[in-house]
């Protein structure tokens, strides 16, 4: 039985997961799968009573004891610097070596979008590679503070993580029935990093004729992002690429409470959790949507192979806001918990509570 740690986190991260796991919990009874599902406290709280992040013996539990994680948020005004957060969550995407951030973007009802040009739900999936590029922190600063003050920061371009995450691309594709693949880089001025880029490109869609491939240079994605998303069907980018184009392709979408995404490391690992953060906010005030984290469940499940559960979260996702059944940012007047209850019902053919 796959073993599942939930890590619900900080602010309205405990708040949307326990909406994630009653509509898994209520798949796993209709459709009779197991998940063995153990809570972790990582977070906020412990931080601050311990003074403990997580553990090396934690990690090493996480990744070996452990199938998945789905995550809340993490991040709490009490920690100013959110030390806790960033060992966390880069942690677990550098010891896990969750190369794959998967961002996938789908306008599930016309009216999220505030692009009033868009009629019609079209969906679009996002690889952005979560371990390379400008993040590793190489480079320096030098004489810092002075007239003369040198800051570098180094983009790092592997042949082995730029030939991975554009494979888990076309695979992606290719069993899924898409047809195209974007390259987005900035090859014209980048050109050592985005040169290699190109020829692993070119070569890895080699081994998938059945798939168009196209490169887009980013500034001219972010134009078309807000033109016409709908022409695109999976995009691979660069870590800093992909985190700007997949928020922005989020946020034409239908918005941060909207959005799932997973970190992979296929065949060995998986995390996921929604795009949002802990949104202190409304942390405690019922506002949160939980639409993000239960669509996580959706992504969790069709990780595993359980591809008609996944789909039937999705649909009831879709019913839910046909019904104006949602939470106030995206139109509707529901708590946090009766989002959660509307689309387990709808998951199990339960009628639907009246609000
Ligand atoms: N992966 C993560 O855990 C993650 C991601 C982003 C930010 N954070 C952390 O979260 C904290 C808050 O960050 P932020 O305010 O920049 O981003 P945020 O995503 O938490 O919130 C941004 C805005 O969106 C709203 N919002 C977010 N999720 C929502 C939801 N599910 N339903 C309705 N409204 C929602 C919030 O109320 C807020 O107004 C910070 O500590 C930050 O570091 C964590």
């Amino acid at each position: 039985m796959p073993r599942i740690a939930l890590i619900p986190g900080d602010g309205i991260g405990p708040e949307v997961v326990r909406e994630a796991v009653r509509v898994l919990e209520r798949v796993m009874r209709g459709d009779g799968l197991s998940f063995d599902l153990v809570e972790l406290p990582y977070g906020a709280e412990r931080y601050l009573r311990e003074g403990v992040t997580i553990t090396d013996e934690e990690f090493r539990a996480l990744d070996e004891d452990y199938d998945a994680v789905l995550l809340g948020a993490l991040g709490d005004p009490r920690v100013p610097g959110n030390e806790h957060a960033k060992d966390i969550l880069l942690g677990m995407r550098v010891k896990l070596d969750l190369y794959v951030n998967f961002r996938p973007c789908a306008l599930l009802s016309p009216e999220l979008s505030p692009l009033r040009s868009i009629d019609a739900p079209f969906r679009l999936d996002i690889f952005r590679e979560n371990t390379e590029g400008e993040y590793t922190g190489m480079g320096g600063s030098f004489k810092m503070g002075t007239p003369d003050e040198v800051a570098i920061e180094e983009n790092i371009g592997t042949r082995k993580g730029v030939e991975r995450i554009i494979r888990a691309a076309f695979e992606w594709a290719s069993s899924r029935g898409r047809t195209r693949v974007t390259l987005v880089d900035k090859a014209n001025v980048l050109r050592h990093v985005g040169g290699l880029w190109r020829r692993v490109f070119a070569e890895v869609g080699g081994d998938f004729p059945e798939v168009r491939r196209d490169a887009m240079y980013v500034d001219a994605m972010a134009m078309d992002l807000v033109r016409r998303p709908q022409e695109y069907e999976v995009i691979v980018a660069s870590n800093l690429f992909g985190d700007i184009v997949s928020d922005l392709a989020a946020e034409v979408t239908g918005g941060l409470g909207m959005a799932p995404s997973a970190n992979l490391h296929p065949g060995r690992h998986a995390l996921f959790e929604p795009v949002h953060g802990s949104a202190p906010d409304i942390a405690g005030t019922g506002r949160a949507n939980p639409i993000g984290a239960i669509r996580c469940v959706g992504l969790l499940l069709d990780h595993f192979g359980h591809h008609d559960s996944a789909a039937r979260i999705e649909d009831a996702v879709v019913a839910s806001l046909e019904a104006g059944s949602t939470t106030p940012d995206v139109g509707g007047d529901l708590s946090t918990e009766q989002v959660g209850e509307w689309i387990a019902n709808h998951v199990d053919g339960a009628p639907a509570p009246v609000s």
